[in-house]
């Protein structure tokens, strides 16, 4: 019997759940092309940020300014603003790269944490032919004069200038870390996105004992990180008619099932590339059609959310039941597992 790996993600139609996270090693044509043949159902390309985008105008208002004061005639060697090839310039062109080579969906993807001219990038990564946009929302508060409402409208606000800029379909990838999240993401759906990437992993900083400095520090993840968004994809499935994808902690083909039973239309896949590479693709396809045949499911359609909130035969195991449970087994020493 052969099993229907199809999903749908944000109105695409993919022919699996899996789906290449935003991660650097999607910014070379020659590893996307991999991936398509290893069985990605679509890729997210890394994130244009920014900062990169306004480091960039920033230097070259900074060389108009200077070379047009200092040396008028500097300018005529220079293509005009809209061609200088900025990253923001090279960032489109792998856009572009990308859709003209692969059959699969291209998801562009911004990262930022303001409304601003950076914005119109939305629309320009639309030109430049991606089949969705995933607009990731990386902002860390230590403002103490800032409240949780400053910060949520500042979240929305700019999934609104997003959504306006663009007519492809828009995903939001966000923390955990919000108050009310189910509240939250209902706001999302509102101001338009099609889609919730749950949940960013944010880089922590670490302290170098040796040159006593502070050293951003990235750890790849493991599948004990998949928890979180495992337990709030099935807490918000059965309340969100917009997609949902995972991210943090897709490992295994049981990593997968797992987030499809909890609710997940998509799966998408960092770390796990960086350690096996792209033929770990085609390792999870595998597994999961292995486990979906041998459970006798049809398709992922018949499987996706039979284990979310409101199908759970435990619905509480997903909240605070249990805890007390839970933590009694680890009550005495030699207790792990
Ligand atoms: C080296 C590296 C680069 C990444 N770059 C981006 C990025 O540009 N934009 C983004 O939204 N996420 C980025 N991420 C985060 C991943 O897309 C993913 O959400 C995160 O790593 C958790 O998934 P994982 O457990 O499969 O790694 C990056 C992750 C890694 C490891």
């Amino acid at each position: 019997m052969s099993v229907d790996l199809s999903t749908q993600y944000l109105g695409l139609e993919l022919k699996n759940p899996l789906v290449v996270s935003a991660c650097s090693l999607g910014g070379k044509l020659d590893n996307l092309l991999r991936f398509e043949d290893a069985g990605a159902a679509a890729v997210v390309l890394p994130s244009l940020f920014e900062e990169q985008i306004e480091h960039d105008e920033m230097a070259i208002h900074n060389f108009y300014e200077f070379t047009s004061e200092k040396y008028p005639e500097a300018l005529s060697f220079f293509p005009e603003l809209g061609d200088y090839n900025t990253g923001a310039e090279s960032y489109l062109r792998l856009v572009e790269e990308a859709k003209a080579s692969l059959r699969i969906p291209v998801i562009g993807s911004l990262n930022g944490t303001s409304v601003g001219g950076w914005t119109d990038y939305a629309r320009r990564i639309e030109g430049a032919g991606a089949d969705a946009l995933e607009l990731n929302i990386y902002y860390v508060v230590t403002d103490p004069e800032m409240t949780a409402t400053d910060v949520e409208e500042r979240y929305l606000d700019l999934v609104h200038a997003v959504r306006e800029s663009i007519s492809i379909p828009l995903a939001v990838k966000i923390g955990a870390a919000f108050s009310a999240l189910p509240n939250m993401a209902r706001k999302f759906a509102n101001a338009g996105a099609d889609g919730l990437v749950l949940f960013n992993r944010f880089l922590q900083p670490d302290i170098d004992l040796e040159s006593l400095r502070v050293h951003p520090h990235l750890v790849l993840s493991t599948s004990e990180e998949l928890r979180l968004p495992l337990r709030w994809i099935a807490i918000l499935r059965p309340q969100l008619e917009i997609s949902l994808a995972a991210t943090t902690g897709v490992h295994t083909a049981a990593d997968v099932a797992k987030l499809l039973l909890a609710g997940a239309d998509a799966t998408m896949i960092a770390s796990a590339l960086y350690k096996h590479g792209p033929g770990h693709l085609t390792t999870l396809l595998d597994g999961l059609t292995a486990w979906l045949t041998e459970k006798e499911y049809e398709s992922v359609d018949q499987m996706r959310g039979s284990l979310s909130q409101i199908n759970a035969p435990d619905p509480d195991a997903f909240e605070r039941a249990n805890y007390i449970k839970t933590l009694i087994h680890f009550g005495d020493f030699g207790a792990t597992t």
